[in-house]
């Protein structure tokens, strides 16, 4: 492509060593590095991977298991707030009221509750606009002089003169907020060295931009795939939350969730026939081979680019037998066979660099369907649409409309 030989691994008889090699054999930062004008300087793909594996050391302290409990109290009260303005009954669009609500509870657990309660449409604004000055271009040419980008580094600096702000007046203040953005501030490099306010936001942005719309992605497949195969699959999640509730009453907190396995394969399921992130990349810096599943043997040389893709790999029915149905049950019993693959299932990656948000996007996506699936039941209008492979992160076309008519469970 352009300058740049791509070698594609496809199926798990040929991409353990993507996942699993170490940095230097194998690194993302060649690849991903167009990010660095939206994520800023010293954080993430611009600094080296020893010093990138701290930083997401930071990141792993804000998903520890009691803070992943305080965010599901915030995504539930998000949620319910959210869904208890729908009306009795009515259409929407599915993708873009996911998106809203996601950003909402980002908002909240990620960004923290300055910019949740009194900055939000604002910092909303700024970063759509960091959104969208990523486009296919911006890839191989992150500074092109374009209106895209223009617009990108403005909002770039707008936000950092808000978090700023924001994070100066927690550091006056001694502050100990139960967000990701305290993580951030209170980080501290094994040298003592702390992260700047500008980079600070830049590792909000980065982790905000890794769960955004992938989540609203899966979110809205889950909720589209399940109601267009309502006879087959909903009366499998409304019976798991009936028994949910006969044991829990109302109440939804981290280990309520917990109990909801079919929701669970629901959502993976999903994932399974639309990853958002249809391709992954690495540079390759040390030759290595490969056997195909046919016994064939390859060199893959130094220089290349490796990519692996999660949404061909998971339609492989050597792999995931009759690929095209939408079957969450597949993933009851993974069979024997599955777990001798590694990596079958990449919808979070795997590996060295495996998702770190996976946990955090299963609360929140199984908060948002277990709140709907108690109160609305659903129809679809029109048909499924199909994957929009234009957008970076590969969501449904719109329209994605459905009805809701509200009832209790
Ligand atoms: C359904 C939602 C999500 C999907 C499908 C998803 C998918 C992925 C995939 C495929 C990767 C691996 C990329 C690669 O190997 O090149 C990844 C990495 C990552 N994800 Fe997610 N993600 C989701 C949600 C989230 C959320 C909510 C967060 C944060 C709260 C997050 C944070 C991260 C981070 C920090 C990494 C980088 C890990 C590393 O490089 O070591 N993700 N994600």
């Amino acid at each position: 492509m352009f300058h740049k030989r791509i070698t594609f691994l496809i199926g798990p008889h040929v991409s353990e060593h993507f996942f699993k090699a170490r940095d230097a054999d194998m690194s993302q930062k060649e690849v991903y590095e167009f990010n660095v004008p939206t994520f800023g300087k010293g954080v993430v793909f611009d600094v080296d991977h020893l010093t990138r594996a701290e930083q997401f050391r930071f990141f792993a302290d804000s998903l520890k298991s009691d803070r992943l409990r305080s965010y599901v109290g915030m995504m539930v009260k998000e949620a319910e707030d959210y869904f208890g303005k729908w009306g009795e009954s009515g259409e929407v669009d599915l993708l873009d009221a996911l998106s809203e609500l996601i950003v909402l509870t980002a908002s909240r657990c990620l960004l923290g509750r300055e910019i949740r309660e009194t900055l939000f449409s604002e910092v909303t604004t700024l970063v759509h606009d960091l959104d969208k000055g990523m486009v296919p271009l911006s890839v191989f040419f992150p500074y092109a002089p374009i209106e895209a980008h223009r617009k990108r580094d403005a909002a770039r600096r707008d936000l950092a003169a808000i978090f700023d702000r924001v994070i100066q007046a927690r550091r006056e203040a001694n502050a100990h907020e139960p967000d990701v953005l305290q993580t951030f501030i209170d980080a501290r490099y094994r040298d003592g060295s702390r992260l700047t306010n500008d980079q600070v936001l830049g590792m909000l942005i980065a982790v905000l931009f890794a769960g955004q719309h992938t989540s609203s992605i899966t979110s809205t497949w889950t909720g589209l795939l399940t109601i267009a195969n309502k006879e087959r699959v909903m009366p499998t999640l409304e019976g798991e939350q009936k028994k949910v509730m006969e044991k829990h009453g109302g109440k939804i907190d981290f280990d309520v969730l917990a109990e909801m396995d079919e929701l669970h394969y629901a959502i993976k399921e999903a994932l399974r026939m639309h990853p958002p992130l249809i391709m992954l990349l690495r540079q390759c810096h040390k030759p290595f081979k490969v056997t195909t599943s046919k016994g064939k043997e390859f060199v893959v040389p130094k220089g290349h680019i490796v990519a692996t893709s999660p949404a061909f790999s998971h339609r492989l029915n050597n792999v995931f037998s009759d690929a095209d149905t939408y079957k969450p049950s597949r993933f009851r019993q993974p069979s024997p066979e599955d777990k001798e693959k590694f990596a079958s299932f990449i919808g979070f990656g795997g590996g060295r660099h495996g998702c770190m948000g996976e946990t955090f996007a299963f609360m929140q996506i199984k908060t948002i369907w277990s709140i709907l699936l108690r109160n609305f039941e659903f129809e679809l209008v029109g048909k499924l649409p199909e994957p929009d492979y234009e957008g970076m992160v590969v969501g449904p076309k719109h329209p994605c409309t459905i009805r809701y008519k509200r009832r209790k469970l």
